[in-house]
């Protein structure tokens, strides 16, 4: 949309090809007198796995005002909309990113400090199964992602999402960097990147098996110095120590949840909104 485009210097046009924008986005708006869209503020439905529970979240997003309407509170009365209309579906939790954190405090949000696990990989083993590279461009490759998105199990059992393709796939797009890979055997998505320091980074991991780290280093033909991953790896059969993720954006979660997580996390770079 124009707003977005104008304000974040983004495209979600590229969302087109892979099908159109989330179908559970609710958008909040206002419009001039010419139709032009002036301020949004959109929620959409991000389930949740936290803490062992299928939580039901809301995730905002596309929060903007164009310049000259700015100041008059229109962006209040759009979160507030927002927020009530949340409530009343029942979605137990709010997330959202922001670079702006003290605009959401007054509407019960706290900063969620994000950390990603780092630490030596774990002791090889024999690869089970074959790989190869996806690519979006290839509507048999996209196809295949969609499902595994769709039968995913949370990545994590601490804090990842349950279910959500739009943003996995328009994250693919965004950094050229990351790798989309098809293991065979059990059936995954696995994204990841490569980093300088012979580092592997492990963004997400999408299907119906999260298999041990080692299978995954062992079946994509990687011998890493080290390892990094983007997500509490409880499910990955291997430990990293927890650093804080420098990141000029906060996580913020609305509700309870803030103050309850049995330990550090991160929300996927592949579910980042
Ligand atoms: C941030 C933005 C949406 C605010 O829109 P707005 O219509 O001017 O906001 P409002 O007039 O409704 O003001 C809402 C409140 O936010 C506060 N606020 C405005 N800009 C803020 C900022 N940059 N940081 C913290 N608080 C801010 C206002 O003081 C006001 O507080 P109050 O309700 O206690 O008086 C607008 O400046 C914008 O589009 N900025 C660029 C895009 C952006 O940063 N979007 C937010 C992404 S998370």
């Amino acid at each position: 949309m124009a707003l977005l485009h104008d304000t974040f210097g983004i495209d979600v046009s590229i969302q087109d090809r892979f099908g159109g924008p989330d179908p559970t986005s609710m958008p909040f708006a206002y419009f001039d007198e010419n139709g032009i869209c002036v301020a949004n503020f959109s929620a959409f439905s991000m389930p949740m796995m936290i803490d062992g529970r299928l939580v039901a979240a809301a995730g905002f997003q596309s929060g903007a005002v164009r310049p000259e309407w700015r100041g008059r509170g229109l962006y209040r009365d759009l979160m507030r909309r927002a927020f009530n209309w949340c409530d009343a579906q029942g979605f137990e939790r709010g997330l959202l990113l922001t670079d702006k954190p003290a605009l959401y405090e007054p509407c019960e949000f706290k900063i969620l400090p994000q950390h990603q696990f780092s630490g030596p990989p774990p002791v090889a083993v024999q690869p089970i199964g074959s790989s190869r590279t996806l690519s979006l461009d290839n509507s048999g490759d996209l196809a295949l992602v969609k499902r595994l998105l769709g039968e995913r199990t949370p990545v994590s059992s601490i804090f990842a999402v349950a279910a959500q393709m739009e943003m996995f796939l328009l994250n693919s797009c965004f950094d050229a960097g990351i790798r989309l890979s098809y293991l065979d055997h059990p059936e995954l998505v696995v994204a990841w990147k490569s980093t300088e320091a012979d580092c592997f980074q492990l963004l997400d991991i999408a299907g119906r098996i999260i298999p041990p780290l080692s299978v995954l280093l062992a079946v994509l033909d990687q011998r890493p110095s080290c390892v990094e991953v983007c997500f509490p790896p409880d499910r990955l059969d291997w430990q990293g120590n927890p650093e804080p993720f420098a990141s000029h954006t906060s996580l913020m979660v609305r509700g309870a949840a803030a103050d309850r997580l049995a330990g550090p996390v991160m929300l996927s770079p592949m579910a980042e909104f």
